[in-house]
């Protein structure tokens, strides 16, 4: 599966504009903040427009790292959320010299193929410092769907059942510490790197 970050550069003004705000995110945010030490590096998976994720972390204090697939999201967030240090590259692929305190993915993973789950959540462990924080979103059941519900763009989306994002968590050394509904179908998932 190609990366589906460089389908958002085919809508990257609409999704900017319809991104700009909290949906329900903000609580979480505030879950994994209380989790790191302040000031510490975060890194977001997927950042889009750095709206509204990696603007509220920068906002309180935080360094954040964005990596994206659309360049024209990461444009748009170099003019709309400067100080976020914005990375093109593929998520299943992108090589990082540095590690982060905090590790935080909201909707890219249902892009990824779900054969490459196990491997990104090894992936989010490799980023992260002993003790990191990790916090992801997925479904609440296995599901594999096509769609071009947003801005006309067609889209794959895919999540695991919840038992295996448990299995891999443990199996790649996580402790969880949440993992909740916050709206139908999702599933918001906060987990300790152990070392
Ligand atoms: C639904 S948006 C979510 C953006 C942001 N996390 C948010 O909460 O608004 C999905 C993002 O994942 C990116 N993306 C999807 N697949 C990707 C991949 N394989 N590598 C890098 N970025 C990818 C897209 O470019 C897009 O910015």
């Amino acid at each position: 599966m190609d990366n589906q970050g460089k389908k958002y550069d085919l809508i990257a003004e609409g999704f900017a504009k319809m991104r700009d705000s909290f949906y329900k995110e903000q609580k979480y945010l505030d879950k994994l903040i209380k989790l790191i030490p302040s000031q510490s590096s975060v890194l977001d998976v997927g950042c889009g427009s750095g709206y509204p994720i990696a603007s509220y972390l920068i906002e309180k204090g935080f360094e954040v790292t964005g990596i994206d697939g659309s360049q024209k999201l990461l444009d748009i967030a170099k003019e709309k959320c400067p100080k976020m240090k914005g990375v093109l590259g593929d998520v299943r692929s992108v090589t990082l010299a540095e590690k982060f305190d905090a590790v935080i993915e909201w909707w890219c993973l249902f892009h990824i193929p779900k054969q490459e789950h196990e491997m990104m959540i090894h992936r989010f462990s490799e980023w992260l410092k002993p003790n990191g924080i990790l916090e992801f979103t997925s479904g609440d059941a296995a599901y594999e769907a096509a769609s071009s519900e947003m801005l006309d763009q067609e889209l794959h989306f895919y999540s695991l059942d919840p038992s295996e994002y448990e299995k891999y968590l443990k199996h790649h050394n996580f402790k969880i510490i949440l993992k909740e509904s916050d709206q139908p179908e999702h599933l918001v998932w906060i987990a300790q790197k152990l070392n």
